[in-house]
């Protein structure tokens, strides 16, 4: 019996997830994706792109393509998708498995201080004009048009054109990134300040171990709280649970 995946993706662990599954028999694993970035990466299985209209969109879908199981793959600031995941979830009965990375923790020479969303992150900045890298998305930016006395470096996957600072320098870079790459480039825009999102992972971790090389200060915004679900951080254990969920053919004695 084929058993059909949908996976929330977005994410590198999303990814990796989905080529570890279409290696993998008895399953039908589609990755929707929001279609926020120009370039859709290769997931060896399926990929469907665009919103689903919220959580009755969702529920829809999933009834419709008959999903056995929804993963949340999406990155943990997404948060309205993790909601509809688990509200679409409880209305059509269909199972829904969390895969989360845990986030960062504050290390001996982090100088973090921890906002709650980006509007206080622009607030720990102070009036004193620094010169900051923002690790951000591109839809967070705009709050920080309300402290325009700083200079910001802007790094992002694609072109920013409606940027409304006057001084700031955009970089469109893809990560993995290296730490001695994010040194240089601190050192090189004379970077005093990092602000990032504590998103977890090693894909971004490189600038948070720059600033602490560097002793800069960093403003690392916390997380969203999102609705309760079963959840799993690591891709490993949530294959673990599929295999166990679905059981392979030859494990079921087939
Ligand atoms: N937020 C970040 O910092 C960040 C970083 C890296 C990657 N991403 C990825 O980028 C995507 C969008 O992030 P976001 O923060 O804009 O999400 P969001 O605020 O939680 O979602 C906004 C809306 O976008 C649609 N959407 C989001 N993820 C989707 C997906 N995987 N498939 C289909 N529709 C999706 C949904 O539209 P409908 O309501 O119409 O269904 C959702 O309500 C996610 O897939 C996420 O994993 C986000």
């Amino acid at each position: 019996m084929t058993r059909r995946i949908l996976i929330l993706g977005g994410t590198t662990e999303a990814r990796l997830l989905a080529g570890r599954l279409a290696a993998r028999g008895g399953l039908d694993v589609t990755v929707s994706l929001a279609g926020r970035t120009a370039r859709i990466i290769d997931h060896g299985v399926p990929v469907r792109v665009g919103g689903f209209g919220g959580i009755e969109g969702l529920a829809a879908y999933l009834d419709e393509a008959e999903i056995d199981l929804m993963i949340d793959a999406t990155h943990p600031f997404a948060d309205q998708i993790s909601r509809s995941a688990v509200a679409a979830s409880v209305a059509t009965g269909r199972r829904l498995l969390a895969l989360r990375r845990p986030p960062w923790a504050p290390m001996a020479g982090d100088h973090w201080t921890e906002a709650a969303d980006e509007s206080a992150a622009v607030a720990a900045l102070g009036e004193t004009p620094r010169r900051v890298f923002l690790a951000l998305g591109r839809q967070e930016l705009r709050r920080f048009a309300a402290a325009p006395q700083h200079f910001y470096l802007v790094r992002s996957i694609d072109p920013i054109e409606d940027w409304p600072l006057p001084d700031a320098v955009f970089i469109e870079q893809r990560g993995p990134f290296r730490e001695e790459d994010e040194v240089r480039l601190m050192r090189e825009h004379r970077i005093d300040t990092l602000v990032a999102r504590n998103s977890g992972g090693d894909a971004g971790y490189a600038k948070i171990v720059a600033a602490r090389a560097l002793g800069l200060p960093a403003v690392i915004i916390r997380r969203p709280v999102l609705p309760g679900a079963e959840t799993v951080d690591t891709v490993d254990a949530a294959v673990a649970w599929i295999d166990h969920a679905f059981p392979p053919a030859s494990e079921r004695g087939v």
